[in-house]
């Protein structure tokens, strides 16, 4: 999906550059490149397969970094062409004198490099944004602007970009646009940023504007000058952005995702007390008038990924506090399936990033179809927040690892908040029992980060044994491989299977799938969510004593269920891990392998507490196969290609 980053002013280029894509890496880290007009206005460019501070060591090693005050970066995450050198950005044109980075993706690169090549282009890579290199160059030359270069060359694009450009012949200038991938500008002191996000110019300036589609944007050190598609000069004040770079530092946790777990408790908490009030819960933000969500007669929920499970456990939050009925759907299918959306329908698009492409794309089709859309956002100001009705952040500040929590929990409170609001103020109960059962039931909700924080409390003076519990599984797996191995070819049977399956019912049925992503996510091990009733329709078959078996036996309606589910495993020697309410001993004496205890709350809110050890499960066991953790492979935060 790629991180872009541009940098002029006064100060050395090359710092600023790498700090600005470490900060973006979360958008991809196969390669990274910087590319400097020195204080000569060469242009020189370095760039690398493999992370930003690998570019930084080759940079440090070689003693070959420019010197120069502006400068573009990028950190990519591959999408046409293989990760390598010549593949990174930024890229050339063949005078060697314009420099291009791209995020997105050039559908029609086939046809233009071909016609660019025709021409006598020179190409060095295999990738689709090369072309634009080569198309500013060839316009540069009729209109002598690389605004108006770049404006002809976006043109004959089709697809989504965001692209930076700077060229020997205009020195202290960079030239940017975007189309449907995300685009910022930093307004400092004597200097300006180009990023893909605020994260990574917030220890320079928390003052950004936000490029719309088409618009292209022109900046030197003292000033930048927004010009809409059809040209006319576009006045936009910068917006203070609320987040800090502390934020965005792992503050002495060993990894930004164990941070970002430890902040749980305190954003639910956060958000519960900025939208609480007497008659329910208010959100100053959401725009959208009581009236007309009062005509809504169903919803739609739509997301991906980790927040399309937080839909999924969204669906069970409405349905059982408002009388509406809920559909939940993944982004890239929604718009393929003739959804029954019209004016009587609210859409509900969940996204963290506020950028995924396929989210954005649903977002549109709700729209064009009538319904009014809401988006529960974290990312200020992104596409998708603009481009809805209405909006729910969920403050939860910015999330680096890539493996997302504290944006799932968030999203979560958001929805419960949501959820009270149409139920006690949008459509309230008649009957005064159930507007009373409502109101108790915000009252535990404000409960709720405390559980959370009792959980992590805990959790911190038992880390030890988690560390212990993932060894010894290690240990188990790898000795039934060595068995196996040891085993002379002919008389092997199936060998052993590592694998995580994780069961849960009704409202953690989702959990089980979050649960499970998480695990595949950063520890490359395969894991699958299943509703726990589903165990016997298949996944019974995999059942032996490799694969471990999460099993959600919370207090809850279907508890007993779930014991018959642990029984069944545990009849077919399955190694089992249940998350149990605290103060159960009754299934403390089944003899599994392991227990995690949480606190105690209605099975409603049992979806945020239990998030935590599912988050901490998976966590603990990447570390024990020393895995990455933050930045996982393939993986990218943001995904902005369809
Ligand atoms: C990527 C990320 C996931 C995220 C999903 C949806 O796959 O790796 O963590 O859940 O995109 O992203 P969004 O920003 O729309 O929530």
């Amino acid at each position: 999906m790629c991180g872009i980053f541009g940098y002029v002013g006064q100060k050395d280029a090359v710092p600023i550059l790498l700090k600005g894509l470490s900060r973006l890496e979360y958008r991809g880290y196969d390669s990274a490149g910087i590319a400097v007009l020195d204080n000569s206005a060469h242009l020189i460019v370095r760039k690398k397969k493999g992370k930003v501070k690998e570019l930084a060591a080759s940079l440090n090693q070689h003693r070959n970094a420019p010197h120069g005050t502006i400068g573009l970066g990028h950190t990519r995450w591959a999408t046409h062409g293989a990760p390598n050198d010549s593949n990174a950005h930024p890229h050339l044109d063949c005078s060697e004198k314009i420099a291009v980075i791209h995020n997105g993706i050039i559908e029609n690169y086939v046809e233009l490099k071909e016609a660019l090549k025709a021409e006598g282009h020179q190409f060095r890579s295999n990738t689709d944004s090369e072309v634009l290199a080569h198309l500013v160059e060839k316009f540069y030359k009729k209109t002598g602007t690389v605004k108006e270069a770049l404006k002809l060359a976006v043109a004959k694009a089709r697809g989504s970009y965001a692209v930076g450009v700077i060229h020997e012949d205009e020195p202290g200038r960079i030239t940017a646009t975007r189309v449907d991938s995300p685009l910022v500008v930093g307004v400092g002191k004597h200097e300006n940023f180009i990023a893909s996000d605020v994260s990574a110019i917030l220890e320079h300036t928390r003052e950004a504007v936000a490029i719309e589609n088409g618009e292209i944007v022109v900046l030197d050190g003292d000033s930048y000058q927004l010009s809409g598609a059809n040209g006319r000069v576009v006045k936009r004040a910068p917006r203070h952005v609320q987040w800090n770079v502390e934020e965005a530092e792992k503050q002495g946790y060993a990894h930004f995702m164990l941070k970002e777990i430890f902040e749980q408790p305190g954003i639910i908490e956060g958000l519960i007390q900025k939208r609480l009030c007497k008659t329910g819960m208010r959100f100053e933000e959401l725009k959208i008038k009581k009236s007309r969500l009062a005509q809504v007669k169903n919803v739609h929920i739509v997301a991906c990924g980790t927040s399309y499970h937080a839909g999924l456990v969204g669906k069970y939050i409405l349905e059982t506090l408002t009388p509406l009925t809920v559909s939940v759907d993944n982004s890239s299918e929604f718009r393929y399936r003739d959804p029954k959306v019209d004016r009587s329908s609210l859409v509900i698009l969940i996204s963290q990033s506020g950028e995924t492409a396929d989210t954005l794309a649903a977002l549109r089709e709700a729209k064009k179809r009538g319904a009014v859309v809401l988006a529960i956002v974290n990312v200020l100001g992104s596409t998708i927040e603009r481009e809805a009705d209405g909006v729910i952040y969920t403050y939860a500040g910015p999330e680096i690892a890539v493996a997302s929590t504290k944006a799932y929990t968030a999203q979560l409170a958001a929805l419960y908040s949501l959820a009270f609001h149409l139920g006690l103020e949008v459509f309230p109960p008649k009957n005064p029992k159930r507007k009373a059962e409502l109101f108790d039931l915000l009252a535990e909700f404000k409960k709720i980060p405390g559980a959370m924080s009792e959980f992590l409390a805990e959790y911190r003076i038992d880390r030890a044994n988690w560390d212990a519990n993932c060894a010894e599984y290690n240990r188990r797996y790898h000795k039934s491989l060595e068995r196996y191995f040891k085993t002379a070819p002919a008389k092997r049977k199936r060998a052993p299977n590592a694998f995580f399956m994780y069961l849960g019912r009704n409202i953690n049925y989702p959990s089980a799938l979050e649960g499970a992503l998480k695990l595949k996510e950063i520890a490359y091990i395969s894991a699958e969510g299943y509703a726990a009733g589903e165990m016997k329709h298949g996944p019974i078959a995999l059942i032996d004593e490799n694969p471990w078996v999460v099993c959600i036996a919370v207090d809850s309606p279907t508890y007993e269920k779930m014991i018959s589910n642990i029984e069944e495993i545990k009849a077919r020697s399955g190694l089992i891990t249940a998350i149990v309410t605290k103060g159960n001993e009754a299934v403390k004496k089944l003899g599994l392998y392991l227990y995690i205890e949480v606190p105690k709350t209605s099975e409603l809110f049992s979806p945020l507490v239990i998030a935590l050890p599912l988050q901490l499960i998976a966590y603990h066991v990447a570390k024990e196969f020393k895995e990455e953790i933050d930045q996982p492979r393939n993986l990218a935060k943001s995904v902005t290609v369809e």
